[in-house]
């Protein structure tokens, strides 16, 4: 997982048991990470207090959890005649083959550039990494679990979501090397206990997940493309691994491609087009508020922030019209039109909540932004569609993209 999925709200929440992190590949993420500066030491005030004190908003990553029950009865072979074995066995051989066992090796040109990197920029470098972790770690949880819950219903399937994990927890741990460049360092260990587990429903799982794997793929190739035409703005090694780094969301997509094919369920009626509307929704709007308020890091590198959230979502819609029912017409300039005003509603709700006001005088000034802000919502999900998919599948076929 790449991408942050965050805007929707949780339709109920329960804790997760933590994930057991006995393979021991993974135990590095219990065992030597801190939420605290590593080095050097310093008589500024510890980081510790900022990580651990995580704000959660509608707009922060989320860690997510789903009905483990409900999963087995979708895979169950004795049960689900749509599930399609010879084909995920073929994407399980193409995991095995991991064809990224060996990219993710840093060099000392990490720590070079990291020093190099200094005042607004430098800061919001870290939260870049620290937000990107989270999210891959995230997905690390989500389908680490997933393969120990359906060992015993469907082992293809079930490999194939451990192996997943196996990918994000080396992105997630590559992004943590990356911040002990800035002598900083995310707890995972700590994050996986402390942070509240939103719940969906399988159905949403497949929506939500297979989004957010391809916007994350469309993110890093857009950034490796952009950096390798445009080398001067290349200020931080890790993006030249982006271009293998974004193969594996892709093949994480494309692994939801085919789990949603083996559920025509979830694709084939009135239901699902609205649902696809309301994720397409949830996660475009969710990348294009997170980024713009963030404009200083992709200025850094040399992108103009909502030209390259309009690429993304852009390509994303296209690829995402191959499998779901229905998509959102992004490429209609009201859709950007309309984006753009909920930057601006979105400034004004912030700044509202930092002014000095008293929190009663706060909140009566949040409601019509807060209105204003569900409007906007309402008019992009009720702008007219996109009939997409295709129902017969025929021509589905896992593909690298570009
Ligand atoms: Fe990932
Ligand atoms: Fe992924």
């Amino acid at each position: 997982m790449a991408a942050e999925m965050a805007l929707v709200k949780p339709i109920s929440k329960f804790s997760s048991s933590s994930p057991k992190f006995s393979n021991p590949r993974y135990a590095k993420f219990t065992s030597s990470v801190k939420m605290s500066a590593t080095s050097p030491p310093t008589t500024k005030p510890r980081k510790k207090a900022a990580k651990t004190a995580i704000k959660e908003t509608l707009l922060t990553p989320r860690f997510y959890t789903t009905d483990f029950d409900e999963m087995e009865t979708l895979f169950n072979t004795e049960i689900n005649k749509n599930l399609n074995q010879s084909e995920f066995e073929a994407l399980l051989q193409e995991f095995k083959t991991d064809y990224n066992q060996t990219h993710f090796v840093r060099n000392k040109e990490f720590k070079e550039a990291a020093d190099k990197m200094q005042g607004p920029l430098r800061e919001i470098f870290v939260e870049f990494l620290e937000r990107s972790c989270t999210a891959e770690f995230s997905g690390f949880l989500l389908y680490k679990e997933l393969g120990r819950r359906l060992k015993k219903t469907n082992p293809v399937v079930a490999e194939i979501f451990s192996l997943m994990s196996r990918d994000e927890a080396r992105h997630a741990g590559f992004l943590n090397k990356g911040l002990s460049d800035f002598n900083l360092a995310l707890d995972l260990g700590f994050l996986t206990k402390a942070r509240k587990y939103t719940f969906f429903k399988p159905k949403f799982i497949f929506y939500a997940t297979y989004l957010s794997e391809k916007i994350g793929y469309w993110r890093y190739i857009t950034i490796y493309r952009h950096l390798k035409a445009n080398p001067e703005y290349q200020c931080y090694p890790i993006f030249k691994y982006f271009e293998n780094w974004c193969q594996d969301e892709n093949r994480h997509g494309d692994f939801f491609s085919a789990l949603l094919k083996a559920q025509p369920q979830f694709l084939n009626d009135w239901k699902a087009k609205l649902w696809s509307r309301f994720f397409c929704l949830s996660v475009y709007v969710t990348m294009y508020l997170n980024d713009c308020q963030r404009t200083a890091f992709y200025e850094g590198i040399g992108l103009n922030t909502k030209e390259f959230d309009m690429h993304v979502i852009i390509e994303t819609n296209r690829t995402t019209a191959r499998i779901f029912p229905a998509v959102l017409d992004v490429e209609n300039p009201e859709f950007k039109r309309r984006l753009d005003r909920m930057v601006e509603i979105n400034q004004n709700l912030i700044a509202a909540g930092e002014s000095q006001d008293i929190p009663l005088v706060k909140n009566l000034k949040r409601i019509p932004l807060i209105a204003a802000l569900g409007s906007e919502l309402l008019a992009m999900y009720l702008m007219p569609p996109i009939e997409s998919g295709s129902l017969d599948f025929a021509e589905f076929e896992p593909q690298v993209v570009y």
